[in-house]
């Protein structure tokens, strides 16, 4: 590996006071680990700075709408919103797809999947009453975007598809899915979990309509995430949950709604979630979206190149996966895999990822995964490897 990256993760690494010496972290698809800068700002947000949003009549309360709504302008500013009206805080994605699938989307109305989504982005729609089509992958393992363009219709009120997958690494050409998509005259949600830890993201660029992502796997912390959409189609939502801060009055006759974003943030907002959010973004921009995008394709090389090479493994997804690797051992569990690993203080996925319909098209039960953040470095990847080797050795 090229030692420029080895020793820079070095320095990063260092950032990230829960990862102990010598444990190889590569969960970092699921949760990401937290670096000094967002634990602080969160200490700070509760030790120093604390109160409520919106409402309070007081100096404290002031200051800290003053934070909460400069946290909403970064988060514009980081995704390349035109606005920060456009950003609604959420829960995570989750919330943010269940949100559209609730307040957007009618009943009936069709919607157009993928073979390689996360329950997140399958089950909201089946809850909300969607007739789902669905997209196939390539035999690569990418969402096949012709045969996109060969299955949609004017039907199709949305298409809602996986920025990067979770599972795969697949990176979309967002892009041309939002120009097939848009030339049915459907709208383009993009699941962005995994693409906003690993590369610049600008829904402008990408011309897409809806973006969800965590702030928890973007080394921020849990409970807090962000729901993007083009102003003029969060104008035209109705609130999904009702509470404080979302209305204009209440009667008992009747209520009107605030504008967007608050129409759509009901009850109190997660505050120090939302600073914590701002110090992650504030740490990935220091380090340069780019950089982290070349650090992970150095890890994946590596590891794939690696593990090509053992017998008996079988590696899933493209080449050109960004910053996550899954693989099959065979005859061996990935459970397995992962409990040996964990003896040798390597900490992996393995499951079905909640992407059972993946699974299926894979025709395994599940895989395991590796998946790596800023702080992964070639040890990491030797202490996967050789823990690998170890697990074909124990089961012959
Ligand atoms: C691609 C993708 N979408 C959605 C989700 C759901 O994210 P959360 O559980 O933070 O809402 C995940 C989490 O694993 C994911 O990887």
């Amino acid at each position: 590996m090229d030692a420029a990256l080895s020793t820079r993760r070095l320095d990063w690494l260092a950032d990230f006071p829960a990862i102990p010496e010598g444990w190889a972290y590569l969960d970092s698809a699921a949760t990401a680990q937290k670096p000094r800068a967002v634990i602080d700002a969160i200490t700070r947000g509760y030790a120093e700075s604390y109160a409520t949003v919106h409402r309070g009549v007081y100096q404290r309360s002031a200051e800290m709408t003053v934070m909460f709504e400069a946290s909403r302008r970064r988060v514009a500013r980081f995704i390349g919103a035109a606005s920060p009206e456009e950003i609604v805080f959420v829960r995570g994605a989750t919330e943010g797809i269940n949100l559209v699938a609730r307040s957007w989307l009618k009943p009936g109305d069709r919607v157009l999947l993928s073979t390689l989504e996360h329950h997140s982005n399958i089950v909201p729609w089946q809850l909300a009453g969607a007739e789902i089509d669905v997209v196939p992958l390539t035999p690569d393992h990418r969402i096949d975007l012709d045969a996109m363009a060969a299955m949609i219709r004017p039907e199709h009120k949305l298409v809602a598809l996986a920025h990067v997958s979770n599972v795969l690494g697949s990176v979309l050409d967002a892009k041309r899915a939002a120009e097939i998509a848009h030339g049915v005259g459907a709208k383009l949600l993009l699941d962005g979990c995994q693409a906003v830890p690993r590369m610049p993201v600008d829904v402008a660029g990408l011309d897409c309509d809806f973006y969800v992502f965590s702030g928890h796997k973007l080394y921020g912390p849990t409970g807090i995430g962000v729901l993007w959409a083009r102003g003029e189609i969060l104008e035209a939502m109705p609130p999904w949950q009702g509470g404080g801060a979302m209305i204009e009055t209440v009667t008992f006759e009747g209520t009107t709604y605030a504008a967007p974003p608050a129409r759509f943030e009901a009850g109190t907002p997660h505050v120090v979630g939302v600073l914590g959010l701002h110090a992650a973004i504030d740490y990935v921009e220091a380090i340069g979206l780019d950089s982290i995008a070349a650090h992970e394709a150095a890890l994946v090389r590596e590891t794939r190149d690696s593990l090509a090479g053992l017998y008996s493994v079988r590696l899933f997804g493209p080449e050109d996966s960004a910053g996550i690797v899954s693989f099959a051992v065979e005859g061996v569990h990935p459970h397995d895999i992962g409990t040996i690993l964990d003896e040798s203080r390597v900490a992996i996925r393995a499951g079905h990822h909640c992407a059972q319909p993946l699974m299926a098209a894979l025709g395994v039960d599940a895989t395991a995964r590796a998946s790596f953040g800023v702080y992964n470095g070639e040890q990491d990847v030797e202490a996967l490897v050789s823990g690998i080797d170890r697990v074909t050795r124990i089961f012959g």
